[in-house]
């Protein structure tokens, strides 16, 4: 093991940032360290001080097919040549016609069409809309812990950080949250098929108390949480639910900003769950490579329910974007990332549960493909959260040449491009490896009294 003391320099990157801080809402950002990326390709980081970094966070998911991959590259420059936009909101473009089929047909199941928007948190406001205009009822229920993005609408579905409720309200009338099912922190002797029939319990209480399940018009849910931890809903739980919207008239609907686009080894996490046809899903980050498009994708009846133009934005649908995304759809089928994410996911959870054996504070250990959420805890028994142990140990890889998060304080969020390379997955494993060792024998200060991460 190494524990040698910091071997990176952050003098231009930290200059940068104090001239940016004068001029850049804090609202916008999660502090975690002083980084200016300058340039990336694949799964490379260079920062402003010329310092090469693995990424495991991928832009928060954003990049699945590699930092500047060629195909995309060469696809936004041809496009940037032809047409850099006209706004689909009154005319047609053929990146917008081709990326729509294409989306549309990569959903199993009924007939779909799809709505374009610009960010996560707009296809989640279409979640909304298209789910009150279909079943006429005013009611959404979504999960604690979710995060589903930072318009009034899809802020008001999340459930995971008291700041992105504080001061703005009142937030969307009608949206009532219920608890996402924990597995680690499941009681003594509890089986997950306890767990998943505990969370149904309190999943229906509402609808037993103040809920009228005629008035609901969707539940949405991510199949694995995100922000909540990188935490899978147990297939029985999933199953409950789906029946329940089903037997009630209440769509069911899937977010797949985070975890689709290959990242679980499936093209869309809810395929991690047997026989589940979501009514409407949506999907971004990855979308276009990290390029600002995002969509909403429904069945066509549905889709159908909201008249012209309930949901339509200047710059949704961008050309360059959609370019982007039929390039990053080829890369993701060509380079067969789907299999590569379950195949090296599966190694990156047998080192990590290797390491569990000799730090203590690892409390749980989930992957999912290359999705993964490692959590640290005080004590595996209390399974108290220990977020000073995961702010030291994503600082000490970060001073090695690793990129790496938290989420919800205590909990590493392991999500690289799916390109990366066994080495190089080897190499930030072991910094990681070293990183716990210096932890534990208290050889990590971080320098700076600001809040990290959420
Ligand atoms: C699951 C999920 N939904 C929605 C969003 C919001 O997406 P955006 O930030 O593009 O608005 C995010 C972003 O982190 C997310 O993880």
């Amino acid at each position: 093991m190494t524990t040698q003391k910091l071997d990176h320099d952050h003098e231009v990157d930290h200059r940068l940032i104090v001239q940016e801080n004068k001029y850049y809402a804090q609202a916008s950002r999660i502090n975690y360290y002083d980084l200016v990326i300058e340039s990336a390709h694949d799964s490379t980081l260079i920062d402003a001080d010329g310092n090469e970094y693995i990424d495991l966070l991928a832009s928060a998911s954003a990049i699945n097919v590699g930092h500047t991959n060629e195909k995309v590259v060469q696809a936004i420059q041809e496009q940037a040549e032809k047409l850099i936009h006209y706004t689909p909101a009154y005319f047609h473009h053929r990146p917008g016609q081709e990326l729509a089929e294409r989306l549309a047909k990569s959903v199993p199941g009924a007939e779909k069409q799809v709505a374009f928007s610009n960010s996560g948190s707009e296809a989640n406001d279409a979640i909304i809309k298209f789910s009150r205009a279909y079943t006429g009822r005013p009611y959404i229920v979504s999960f604690m812990d979710s995060y589903h993005g930072s318009t009034y609408g899809s802020m008001t579905l999340s459930g995971v950080s008291l700041n992105m409720a504080r001061k703005m309200g009142p937030l969307l009338p009608g949206v009532v949250h219920v608890p996402y099912p924990d597995v680690y922190r499941r009681y003594p002797n509890e089986t997950e098929h306890d767990v998943a029939l505990r969370y149904f319990t309190e999943f229906k209480k509402p609808f037993e108390s103040f809920l009228p399940a005629d008035e609901v018009a969707c539940v949405l849910i991510e199949p694995i949480q995100g922000d909540g931890g990188i935490r899978k809903a147990p297939e029985e739980f999933m199953q409950l639910v789906y029946d329940f919207c089903h037997q009630n008239g209440i769509l069911f609907a899937v977010d797949e900003i985070n975890q689709g686009m290959g990242r679980t080894g499936k093209m869309w996490s809810y395929q991690n769950f047997t026989d589940i046809e979501p009514d409407l899903m949506s999907v971004g980050k990855s979308l276009a490579s990290g390029m600002p498009l995002s969509a909403t994708i429904g069945k066509k009846e549905i889709m159908e329910s909201l008249d012209s133009p309930a949901h339509a934005f200047t710059t949704a649908g961008n050309p360059i974007c959609c370019a982007a995304s039929m390039a990053t759809l080829d890369v993701l089928e060509d380079e067969d990332l789907l299999e590569r994410s379950t195949v090296e996911g599966a190694y990156v959870e047998q080192r990590f549960q290797e390491m569990q054996k000799h730090y203590q504070e690892i409390g749980d250990v989930r992957m999912y493909g290359l999705d993964g959420g490692i959590e640290l805890v005080k004590d595996r028994e209390t399974k108290e959260p220990n977020p000073d142990f995961a702010n030291k140990v994503i600082y000490y890889a970060f001073q090695h040449g690793v990129v790496i998060i938290t989420l919800k304080g205590n909990i590493l969020r392991f999500q690289p491009p799916l390109v990366i390379t066994r080495a190089e997955l080897d190499q930030a494993l072991d910094v990681l490896d070293d990183a716990f060792a210096a932890v534990e024998n208290n050889q990590v200060i971080i320098p700076s009294n600001e809040k990290i991460g959420w």
